[in-house]
């Protein structure tokens, strides 16, 4: 981890950074299933922070030192060593060598810092980047690869006029933490406004949302041809056909997007109705290229009946209005409180997440993958007298492109979401959080404990 300077757009100076290697993102790193690798984390970082540490915070009191990390790899399986618990973070000039065994499918996953209070701001800065897991399954099917396989890193930054980043803190004096970030440009790895060339011919995008707090609603201007092929832990059990993605911050989806149709054309990817970046498609068509297999990897669901209990856990903002009004908490439980989840080892969970509040918040659990069950609508003030769940309406399906494994879910306003778990591989401690980080930094992270 070192600062680095990286130009963002041919007509800005060029930006400040810090990274894990020479770009932000920083490198990605590629692995096969089942071989183990051991990765080697120098922080040479500067001891004094990019952006303003707000003390009040868990973790970031004012007697820590600012300058802290931590990596943790998200999606992983690993012991709870490898993991990159917010607390164990280290200093400049420390380093720390992590062992990753790999013991799962292919994925697009992504590592990133976790440090306790300040892991918004050391993501903020660029500490962050993608780590690829590969299989001979997914090697067996004919998807587009080598330079047709392209990743797609989102994040928004607020950038001033001379390239370099700000992040906002609040109006109360003495509280610098804000609730929510928005930046004023939105990153196509690390580029603003970038296009690339492309033949007339498939190609596999894997996208990933690496945003503080920003939720993508992506789109191809006059074309309707997004293939999603994966979701967060890997393949569909069949290609889904959409016309929009729509990706909350920690979650990644691979698309199949074939530019046969537009040779000689410019095809923009635009977020809601604003344009990120564009494909500038050439005139002449190459070979190869094939046909989008109709089946790719099985994806059983997980029978209901496997679970052994429902935990119903609530996400909601703070009562005691004297410390903070903005705090969110899960199930109502701070950072330090007691561990309340402690699965056993090999055996099968329902979550069920009970929004109170108004914004979707992406739940991410550590360790495991699950599968997305329903949402369905209920009485949310009446809950908030009886603390009984009163369902208004039917439960809702997830949609296609949710109907694989995930490790983060989108658990939307006045809705329950439920999701399946089998909590499988090692015992010990891991947390789970919502992945908005200025949400996780304050509190809205608890650990869970995997029991045998
Ligand atoms: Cu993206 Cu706790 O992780
Ligand atoms: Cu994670
Ligand atoms: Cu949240």
């Amino acid at each position: 981890m070192r600062p680095i300077s990286a130009k963002v757009h041919r007509d800005l100076p060029a930006t400040q950074f810090w990274s894990y290697g020479a770009s932000v993102p920083g490198p990605t790193i590629e692995v096969q299933s089942g071989e183990a690798i051991f990765i080697d984390w120098p922080n040479e970082l500067p001891t004094k922070h990019m952006f303003t540490i707000d003390h009040n915070l868990m973790g970031a009191e004012a007697n820590k030192p600012e300058v802290r990390t931590i990596v943790h790899v998200h999606g992983s399986k690993v012991p709870p060593a490898s993991d990159g618990y917010p607390e164990n973070w280290y200093v400049p000039g420390r380093t720390a060598v992590v062992h990753y065994p790999n013991q799962q499918d292919a994925a697009l996953l992504w590592y990133h810092d976790h440090t306790m209070g300040i892991n918004r701001l050391n993501v903020h800065a660029g500490l962050f980047g993608l780590y690829i897991i590969r299989d001979r399954e997914e090697a067996a099917l004919d998807l587009p690869r080598g330079k047709y396989e392209i990743p797609l890193v989102f994040f928004d930054r607020m950038l001033k006029t001379d390239g370099q980043l700000y992040y906002p803190v609040s109006e109360v004096e003495d509280m610098p933490w804000i609730p929510e970030f928005f930046g004023n440009a939105i990153l196509v790895n690390g580029k603003l406004l970038p296009f690339l060339d492309v033949e007339p011919r498939p190609y596999r995008f894997r996208l990933a949302n690496v945003s503080n707090g920003r939720f993508y609603n992506l789109s191809l201007l006059d074309s309707d041809d997004f293939h999603q092929i994966a979701t967060d832990q890997g393949l569909l059990p069949s290609p889904v056909k959409l016309s929009t993605v729509f990706l909350a911050p920690g979650e990644r989806t691979d698309v199949v997007v074939d530019f046969s149709r537009f040779a000689s054309r410019q095809i923009v990817l635009q977020n809601g109705a604003v344009e990120i970046m564009k494909f500038r498609v050439a005139k002449d068509k190459s070979s190869g290229g094939g046909v989008l297999p109709a089946t790719l990897r099985p994806v059983p669901k997980i029978p209901e009946a496997e679970a052994i209990r429902t935990r119903y856990l609530t996400l909601e903002e703070n009562v005691d209005v004297l410390a903070s009004p903005m705090i969110h908490l899960l199930n109502g439980a701070r950072w330090h409180d007691p561990v309340t989840e402690q699965p056993k080892i090999g055996t099968t969970e329902i979550w069920a997440f009970i929004n109170l509040t108004e914004d979707s918040h992406p739940i991410h659990l550590h360790l495991v993958r699950f599968q997305i069950l329903d949402r369905r609508s209920f009485a949310d003030e009446e809950y908030l007298v009886t603390r009984k769940l009163r369902y208004t309406d039917d439960p809702q399906s997830p949609s296609l492109g949710e109907r694989g494994w995930k490790d983060t879910v989108q658990a939307h306003p006045k809705m329950v979401t439920r999701i399946i778990v089998r909590f499988e591989g090692y015992t010990g401690r891991y947390v789970w959080h919502c992945h908005i980080l200025e949400h996780e930094d304050n509190e809205m992270m608890r650990p869970f404990d995997v029991v045998a």
